[in-house]
């Protein structure tokens, strides 16, 4: 706890026989209830909080599913269609299960770029920020794994190209390529141990985002100005105010998640996965889950040699390049401002960067043919080019606008035109706790 003091008063002698004992009641109180939070965080603050909840889903539907699910590559494809007709309620988990995927990513992408926009990465937050792409790396091989395991075409595709590229890395390519299948090829004892690897990682998760939830108690939230706490008046209690904030921004979440479930169910699967995978008929393209697309393009943008480095290779490096480029980001941004809102050329970049990773999206699920290898090449390009020269250097050169003195000034400031709303600012926050 950045705060350190407990505020925390058992109200019953069970209550207090407990604290005394194991003062879980307390950390949950102080974690949670207590707990301060900077009175001007905006919706994109409750997306921290989505996610848990879409890991704790996606645990408990995997569970379930598993329940039903065989790994051997002679039942696989047919258990999962037991589950989707036979066992009951199996049509919902499965879906819930693989929308609850995509929807995680887009909740993590959100909650990413929200943390670029207003400088979440910088001191003293890096390492929250490390543990965060821990988890997204993390996350990559859950769904990766998981994707597999329906057998259908774009399963068995999909895993062969993608456990191909490790064969690229030099002297102990091979070995890891065969470590992955478990033989030469995907086959029976690669769905095996991506079965039991996609139950196991989920819970990997679940303990970095303790680390994650715990470091971010000892710095504290960021904010959209990136301004510190600097005063009591800056910061309301996480309950009622972050609670309330957060249960209204998961309830439209699941809204939409809902009608994606019931509505729109295959949308964002691949038609050839409901087609029995078959080691001799390759598909006409072979396309990843649409949250590794951008990647994916990377990976197929270089079709040339650099020096020693073939295509290949250099593929592999500039996809796990792209991954590395997040860890650095800390130190990449030499801005002595936090958020965007006061650095007009960062945002305009930040814009673009966003526009840039949706067009390699796009190029991702293209043929890597003819227009669209150049274009995966200049969207690179620019995506490196975004985290090792214009982080760098616009730090470096760029005016930042005047920044307020603290959060309450820059909510006061905000709400001047708004008149009658709260008249006297100082009264605004009249539950704030330290
Ligand atoms: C399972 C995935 C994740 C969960 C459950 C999770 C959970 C949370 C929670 C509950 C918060 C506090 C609320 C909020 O600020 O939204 C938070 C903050 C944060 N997370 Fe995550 N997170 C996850 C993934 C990530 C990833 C992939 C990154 C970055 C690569 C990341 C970076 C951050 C940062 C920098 C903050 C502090 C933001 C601020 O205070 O401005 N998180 N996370």
């Amino acid at each position: 706890m950045s705060e350190g003091h407990s505020t925390y008063m058992p109200k019953t002698g069970l209550g207090r026989w407990f604290d005394a004992r194991m003062p879980l009641p307390r950390l949950v109180y102080d974690s949670f209830v207590a707990y301060p939070v900077p009175r001007n965080l905006n919706y994109f603050w409750a997306f921290g909080g989505i996610l848990s909840v879409m890991l704790v889903a996606q645990i408990l539907t995997g569970i379930v599913l598993a329940m039903h699910y065989v790994s051997d590559t002679s039942l696989a494809f047919d258990s999962v269609e037991k589950i989707m007709r036979d066992v009951n309620g199996g049509w919902m988990l499965r879906y819930l299960h693989a929308n609850g995927a995509s929807f995680f990513f887009i909740a993590v992408y959100i909650h990413i770029f929200r943390g670029l926009y207003y400088g979440s990465y910088k001191a003293p937050r890096e390492l929250l920020w490390i543990l965060g792409c821990i988890i997204y790396l993390l996350m990559m091989a859950t769904g990766f794994m998981g994707y597999v395991l329906p057998w259908g075409q774009m399963s068995f595709w999909g895993a062969t190209v993608i456990t191909g590229f490790f064969s690229a890395i030099p002297l102990v390519g091979n070995w890891i390529q065969e470590l992955l299948l478990g033989g030469f090829a995907v086959d029976n004892p690669t769905l095996n141990r991506f079965f039991a690897l996609h139950y196991l990682l989920p819970f990997m998760i679940a303990g970095v985002v303790v680390l994650h939830i715990w470091a971010l108690h000892v710095v504290g939230q960021n904010n959209p100005t990136g301004i510190e706490v600097k005063s009591k008046t800056d910061t309301v209690a996480f309950t009622p105010y972050a609670t309330i904030k957060d249960g209204m921004a998961m309830v439209v979440f699941a809204l939409v998640f809902a009608y994606f479930v019931f509505y729109l169910p295959n949308y964002l699967g691949h038609p050839d996965n409901y087609t029995l995978a078959d080691p001799l008929k390759t598909p006409a393209h072979i396309v990843p889950e649409w949250y590794f697309l951008p990647f994916y393009a990377i990976l197929r943008a270089i079709t040339f040699n650099i020096g020693p480095i073939n295509s290949k290779l250099g593929g592999v490096l500039a996809m796990f390049g792209a991954i590395a480029m997040l860890f650095l980001v800390p130190w990449l941004d030499t801005s002595r401002v936090r958020s965007a809102v006061y650095r007009p050329w960062y945002k305009l970049f930040f814009w673009l960067f966003a526009a840039d990773a949706v067009l390699l999206g796009w190029l991702g699920s293209q043929p890597a043919e003819g227009s669209y290898v150049f274009m995966a090449q200049m969207a690179t390009l620019f995506y490196f080019a975004f985290f090792l020269i214009i982080m760098p250097v616009l730090g470096l050169i760029e005016t930042p606008r005047r920044l307020p003195n603290s959060i309450t000034e820059a909510v006061l400031e905000k709400n001047k035109g708004a008149g009658s709303v709260h008249p006297a600012g100082a009264s605004a926050a009249p539950e704030t706790r330290g």
